[in-house]
């Protein structure tokens, strides 16, 4: 079924009105392997020319597609949904080899992603419009009615991050297409393979041709072009803060869905569960080595019970499994590229240059760092406010929940938090005055169930993401307004 994307061994084309393209210039980018540095394969730089014509493309088929009956719209999907999960062992290979992502959560992401889709064709066959009677407004007479229906944006561009490739792109895709959209899909560079055998499940599903296309090139070459075409109607982006920021400033009045960084808090108060607080925090922030968004980023404990937190946090951390994502169990794997790791030394240095205590993890090796946990770490610190992206958590200790509450919040970002009490006054308490798009309690912080509305506020995004979400933000109201020419 893949053999389609390729133009050669190793060789990869792109998805354009239908057909897999290769590459006009003959620009290629070569994909290593952040397990070992092997190629994993190359792909088509596109130009702005190819690019054009991807457009084109998906503008002409729009046009159909927006007229396609939801319930054959959602057959589609459903065998998308049937093959993903058919051949998610070969896809977490390959997503595996690609971002070393490990075995277990790369054929969780594809599994995960069936079920997305599935869920948003059910989603979108229940969406319902309004009637709404003129009369209910002061002064207007029993004459009037407005049909309002939900329709389409046109074309989509779906710009996802190389954490979830497969999943980051396929939750845009799939709710656009179910709103009637033709989509233009900018995969990460490091994650395009992975991405580009999602398109074909697509297309072998029955996507018409022309609906769902690819544009493969780095963010920084074509990315501006892209953002700025002014054929592509709704950008779905997730990504950092610093491009989401970007697409923001140079789209001028073009609509958005940002899903960007965060730097979640796991406030941890005196009366809670310790032992369960520790699991979740060792899970949440070391899972895929911190790569997500939804990563436990920092600790804000009451100091009564910072000690035994920490003396938990270091029995867990020590079990976890290092080093290559193919071999079972391991959760601890290689970052996504040196330059990432080479930026989380610089917040590690700088917090051990001010005084933080260093409990757990020191070695880095090229692209590989074990996990770390620091204490005492202080407000003057990078790490206390930046995204380490990584495996590395910061303990900063309060005295109360108000200061809890006041550092949480002078972060940039706000994703999610988490609370682990057992009063749930004080969880309440806590939730009602942080400023993050969602609030766990007991539990650590993280994006699913996948209908849950997700969301981030200041620098962490725009919009909200989460299946009937992100099918509301991907189309518009219209109304038709019926006029009698009597009261009826
Ligand atoms: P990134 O560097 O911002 O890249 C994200 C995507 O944007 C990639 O496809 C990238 O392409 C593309 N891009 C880069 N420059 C662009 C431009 N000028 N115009 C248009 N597209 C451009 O982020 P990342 O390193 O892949 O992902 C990690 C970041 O994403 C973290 O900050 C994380 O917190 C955030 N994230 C947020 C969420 C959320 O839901 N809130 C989820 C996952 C990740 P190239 O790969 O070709 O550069
Ligand atoms: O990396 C960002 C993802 O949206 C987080 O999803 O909480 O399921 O890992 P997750």
């Amino acid at each position: 079924m893949f053999n389609e994307l390729f133009q050669e061994k190793n060789v990869y084309r792109n998805l354009v009105g239908g057909r897999w393209i290769e590459s006009k210039t003959g620009k290629l980018i070569d994909i290593y392997s952040p397990i070992d540095g092997s190629l994993v394969g190359r792909v088509p730089a596109m130009s702005k020319e190819e690019v054009n014509y991807v457009i084109k493309n998906a503008n002409e088929a729009q046009k159909d597609w927006m007229n396609y009956p939801i319930n054959k719209k959602a057959e589609i999907l459903y065998r998308a949904a049937a093959i993903l999960d058919e051949r998610a062992e070969e896809m977490g290979k390959i997503l595996t080899y690609e971002t070393a992502k490990d075995r277990k959560s790369a054929v969780g992401e594809i599994n995960r992603t069936a079920d997305f889709i599935r869920f948003t064709a059910d989603a979108a066959k229940s969406l319902e419009g309004d009637v709404l009677p003129g009369d209910s407004f002061p002064g207007t007479k029993r004459n009037k009615l407005s049909f309002v229906r939900r329709v389409p944006l046109g074309v989509v561009l779906a710009i996802s991050p190389f954490n979830y490739p497969i999943n980051l792109s396929a939750s845009k895709i799939a709710p656009a297409l179910m709103a009637g959209n033709s989509v233009v899909l900018k995969p990460p560079t490091q994650g395009s393979i992975s991405s580009l055998f999602l398109a074909q499940v697509f297309k072998a599903a029955g996507v018409p041709d022309g609906v769902l296309n690819t544009v493969t090139g780095r963010g920084s070459e074509i990315g501006d072009y892209i953002v700025t075409h002014p054929e592509i109607h709704f950008i779905n982006f997730t990504g950092s803060t610093d491009v989401g920021a970007h697409i923001s400033e140079i789209t001028s009045m073009k609509p958005l869905l940002l899903e960007l960084g965060g730097k979640d808090a796991a406030i941890v108060l005196e009366d809670s569960d310790l032992e369960l607080a520790a699991d979740n925090i060792v899970s949440g922030a070391f899972s895929y080595s911190g790569q997500r968004c939804t990563a436990v980023k920092r600790i804000l404990v009451v100091d009564q019970v910072a000690d035994k937190l920490v003396e938990l946090l270091t029995e867990r951390i020590k079990k976890l499994k290092v080093g290559d994502p193919r071999e079972e169990g391991t959760v601890i794997v290689p970052l996504i590229n040196e330059k990432a790791a080479d930026f989380i030394m610089e917040l590690v240095e700088d917090a051990l240059q001010k005084g933080a205590k260093r409990v757990y993890g020191e070695k880095r090796e090229g692209n590989l760092i074990e996990p770390m946990l620091f204490d005492n770490v202080t407000l003057d610190m990078r790490i206390a406010w930046e995204e380490p992206f990584g495996p590395v958590l910061p303990v900063i200790r309060v005295n109360n929940i108000d200061e809890a509450i006041e550092i949480a919040n002078k972060s940039e970002y706000g994703l999610q938090s988490s609370v682990f009490t057992k009063d749930i006054d004080k969880a309440f308490y806590i939730a009602d005055r942080l400023e993050v798009g969602t609030v766990q309690i007991n539990n650590k912080t993280e994006r699913g169930p996948d209908h849950f509305p997700f969301l981030g506020v200041k620098s962490s995004g725009m919009g909200t993401q989460g299946i009937k979400y992100s099918i509301e933000a991907m189309s518009r109201p219209k109304a038709v307004v019926l006029n009698f020419n009597k009261d009826y």
